[in-house]
Order: C-alpha cells, then sequence, then structure tokens
C-alpha cells in the first residue's frame, strides 16, 4: 500500500530539477500532486511522467511572485481536491550577476522575491487549507546558503533564503497547536538546472560529484512519510566532494 495514498501535495518549483524529483517521488507513494511552475511545458513533461507511472497530477502554472496567481491556486486545491496535505515550496531562482560589484535594484528584487517573498505566499495559501483539517506538512526548500553565508551563492540569495529558514521555524512556533509541522530542507549544491546561472561555469564531471535531485526526492519521500507526532524541523544533505572544503583545503593558511 502506498503509504501517501488519499494525500494531496502541492510541488512548486516542479518542472525542473529538485522539484520535479520530489513531485515524481511522491506520486509514486501515492499522493496526487499539484505542480506549479512558470513554463506550462515543463510542468506538463512531468506530469506525463507521474501518469505513466500510474499516479495523478494536476498542472497549475502560475507566476508565484504575484501574490494572486498563487492565492488561485489555493482555491483550484480547495475547490477541486478539498484539502492540502503536503507543499513542498520549492521553487526558487538565482543570477548571474549576484555579487555585490554588480547588483542592481532588479536583481535583489529578482531574489527576493524569487526566494522569499513567493514562499511566503504560498505559505499563507497552504495555512487555512491545513488548519481546517488539523494536519499538514510544509516542506521548504532553502540552502546551506540559508545557514552559513559563503562566497558564491551570493549575498542576497543568502538572506533570502536566511529568511526561508526563519519562516520555516516560525510555523512550527505558531502552528503546532493546530497539527502543522514544517521541515527546512538545506540543499548543498545539486546538479539542476540553477547551475546554469553561475558566473563560474560548472562542466559535467563536477555535476556528477554533486548531489543529484533523486537524492533530495528520496529524502522528500522519507520526510512526508514520517509519523504526524514527529516533525523533522531542519535537514542538510551536502555531496561528499564538498567543493567548498576542498577550496579551503587547498589554500593551505
Ligand atoms: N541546485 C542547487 O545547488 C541548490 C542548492 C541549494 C538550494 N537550491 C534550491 O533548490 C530549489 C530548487 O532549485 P533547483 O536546484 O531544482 O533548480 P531549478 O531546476 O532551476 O528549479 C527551480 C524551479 O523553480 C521554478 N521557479 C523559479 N521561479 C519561479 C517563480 N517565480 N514562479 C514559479 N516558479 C518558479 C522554475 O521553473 P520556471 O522557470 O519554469 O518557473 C524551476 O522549475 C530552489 O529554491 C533553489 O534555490 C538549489
Amino acid at each position: 500500500m502506498p503509504r501517501l495514498a488519499g494525500k494531496i501535495a502541492w510541488i512548486t518549483g516542479a518542472g525542473s530539477g529538485i522539484g520535479e524529483a520530489a513531485a515524481l517521488a511522491l506520486a509514486d507513494e501515492g499522493a496526487t500532486t499539484v505542480l506549479t511552475g512558470r513554463t506550462a511545458e515543463k510542468l506538463d513533461r512531468v506530469a506525463a511522467r507521474i501518469r505513466q507511472q500510474g499516479g495523478e497530477a494536476y498542472v497549475q502554472p502560475a507566476e508565484l511572485t504575484d501574490a494572486k496567481q498563487v492565492q488561485a491556486i489555493g482555491a483550484f486545491i480547495g475547490k477541486t481536491l478539498g484539502r492540502l496535505d503536503i507543499l513542498v515550496n520549492n521553487a526558487g531562482v538565482n543570477i548571474v550577476d549576484r555579487h555585490w560589484d554588480k547588483l542592481t535594484p532588479e536583481g535583489i528584487d529578482e531574489l527576493v522575491h524569487g526566494n522569499l517573498s513567493q514562499a511566503l505566499y504560498c505559505v499563507t495559501v497552504a495555512l487555512p487549507l491545513m488548519r481546517a483539517q488539523k494536519d499538514g506538512l510544509l516542506i521548504h526548500t532553502a540552502s546551506i546558503a540559508g545557514r552559513v553565508v559563503g562566497g558564491f551563492p551570493g549575498p542576497i540569495y543568502s538572506a533570502a533564503k536566511h529568511g526561508v529558514v526563519a519562516m520555516s521555524h516560525s510555523i512550527n512556533m505558531q502552528e503546532c497547536i493546530n497539527g502543522i509541522r514544517s521541515t527546512v530542507f538545506l540543499p548543498g549544491e545539486v546538479a539542476t538546472p540553477i547551475l546554469d546561472k553561475r558566473p563560474n561555469p560548472v562542466g559535467p564531471e563536477e555535476r556528477a560529484r554533486m548531489v543529484q535531485s533523486e537524492d533530495c526526492g528520496d529524502l522528500i519521500r522519507y520526510i512526508a512519510c514520517l509519523p504526524k507526532h514527529v516533525v523533522m524541523s531542519e535537514v542538510m544533505l551536502a555531496p561528499t566532494h564538498n567543493r567548498t572544503y576542498i577550496a579551503n583545503l587547498q589554500q593551505k593558511l
């Protein structure tokens, strides 16, 4: 018996990378999935893969930095599916010109809205549905950059992801009385299309040694299947071949 049969899971950023892998893993456990991202064709492709493996998927494209579009998906879920059990709050962005010497107000807005505001909007839509059930799980993809301020992710991405970490813990503090649980997931480098926005290109050999999307999908499946009386508040997943550690070792300070 699939462990998530009868559950409804909404996955943002579901058209590629970690979100795609999470959608496939949750569908494989029997969850009905709602797939959101800006590009309908990418979501259609993931929905087709889910249906091929016998699962159920609804494609709901949206620009998540627009609160009204987020609310429309919440209304669709409430009306059509009647409940929401799991939100994988995963969509996020980075930009090439991410360091202080190149940052513009437009770039700052893209990073803050694209990583933090939209994640907050999704939470405000998910919580009323979950409160009504006295049950619900939110899994937010932040980043190790949301815990440790480092070099390559850039200062605004790091600041926004710190915000996502704080958001997740605050949900547990205020919503535990409603049976709602919140997990913040902090990946290190994962081989996904977001790497194409790095100022320094990342080659195939480097990508092969990173965490893979499927590793994240497996972890998200594990978290989603935990019993209701426990919450995994925070979890990190990093590559063994950690390029930051290796760069530090090579400096031989
Ligand atoms: N890969 C890594 O090394 C790494 C490390 C730490 C954290 N993360 C985080 O992991 C999450 C998933 O990223 P990924 O690595 O899987 O990269 P990805 O393949 O680029 O996935 C990001 C997804 O988010 C969607 N998206 C972005 N902005 C959106 C918006 N405003 N509205 C709706 N959808 C939006 C994108 O689809 P559309 O462009 O079609 O909208 C895309 O499918 C992100 O939050 C990222 O910050 C990644």
